[in-house]
């Protein structure tokens, strides 16, 4: 097997969460992604500090608008976490292995349980923008893998399940919680792509057939090394709009961020309800 390089992916996450360590004594149970336009649950952090990406080592910097590009770490009902106000994706140039390297930065700092977030067009029809979507599963369409070239050991194992990639038991916990919060929370099969165009109206067509109810342009990069780490995964997908034909309007970017806004405040419900769940399930 070949060995990991020194410079590797490996140690560069823990020279990062080296100087995360430095900056606070919160060691975080939960990482959550927060896509875009989502940011605002980390403003409810007790106790916060926030970092910017800027100053972590290695850290890859967002480039897009609604994305503060800040690792926040504080607690919420007593939980440790760790909240990325925004991420990058691949369509601004960066390779997938910068895309999951704060996917690794978090395991480092020691999370068991990744929560990712996203806007997302909506595919299937029973959908509406403006909506919290719970994803069950995804495509990775990006036409890239993150985890290609030789496998490092200490992150994970070269070969390793997906079957239940967005987990059934933190599912059943999520609709526990939007329930609680008297929240509509479908669930729907993901599928990513590199972007940075939106989809044409015979693209999702395709997709539709496919299998996918959702499309966007980032997160399943992350879920896979995620996977690949044993973190245990739940993903919510904010539909923005409605995808490519399924509507005759055009998608436009401003409409992005503004329904996501909306979106943002029932995602900052359903965590609220969610993360006391995470940290102490009922049925286990
Ligand atoms: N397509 C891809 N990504 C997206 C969309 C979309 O329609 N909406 C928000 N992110």
């Amino acid at each position: 097997m070949p060995q990991a390089a020194t410079g590797s992916a490996f140690d560069e996450a823990e020279r990062a969460a080296a100087l995360i360590r430095k900056r606070t004594a919160l060691r975080p149970d939960i990482g959550i992604v927060l896509g875009t336009g989502l940011g605002g649950f980390a403003d409810r952090l007790a106790n916060q500090i926030a970092i910017p990406y800027a100053e972590i080592p290695h850290f890859p910097q967002p480039t897009v608008e609604g994305h503060a590009g800040r690792l926040v770490l504080g607690s919420f009902a007593d939980t440790p976490l760790a909240v990325m106000q925004g991420r990058v994706h691949a369509y601004e140039g960066c390779t997938p292995g910068q895309v999951i390297f704060p996917i690794r930065v978090l395991a480092r700092l020691g999370i068991k349980t990744l929560v990712v977030t996203n806007a997302a067009g909506g595919i299937r029809t029973d959908l509406a923008s403006g909506q919290l979507v719970l994803i069950a599963d995804h495509i990775n369409f990006t036409g890239t893998h993150p985890l290609t070239g030789p496998n490092d050991p200490r992150l994970g194992e070269r070969f390793f399940d997906m079957s239940d990639a967005y987990s059934r038991r933190l599912r059943q916990l999520a609709h526990r919680a939007a329930a609680a919060e008297g929240i509509t929370l479908p669930e729907g099969v993901y599928l990513g792509l590199s972007g940075p165009s939106f989809e044409t109206p015979a693209e999702i067509r395709a997709f539709r057939t496919l299998g996918a109810d959702l499309v966007g342009m980032s997160t399943v990069h992350e879920v896979i090394a995620a996977r690949h780490l044993g973190l245990e995964v739940l993903g919510f997908s904010s539909v923005t709009n409605m995808a490519a034909g399924v509507l005759d309007e055009p998608i436009n970017h401003a409409e992005v961020l503004e329904i996501g806004e909306r979106v943002q405040q029932t995602l900052t419900r359903v965590l609220a309800a969610l993360v006391p769940l995470l940290a102490d399930p009922p049925d286990r």
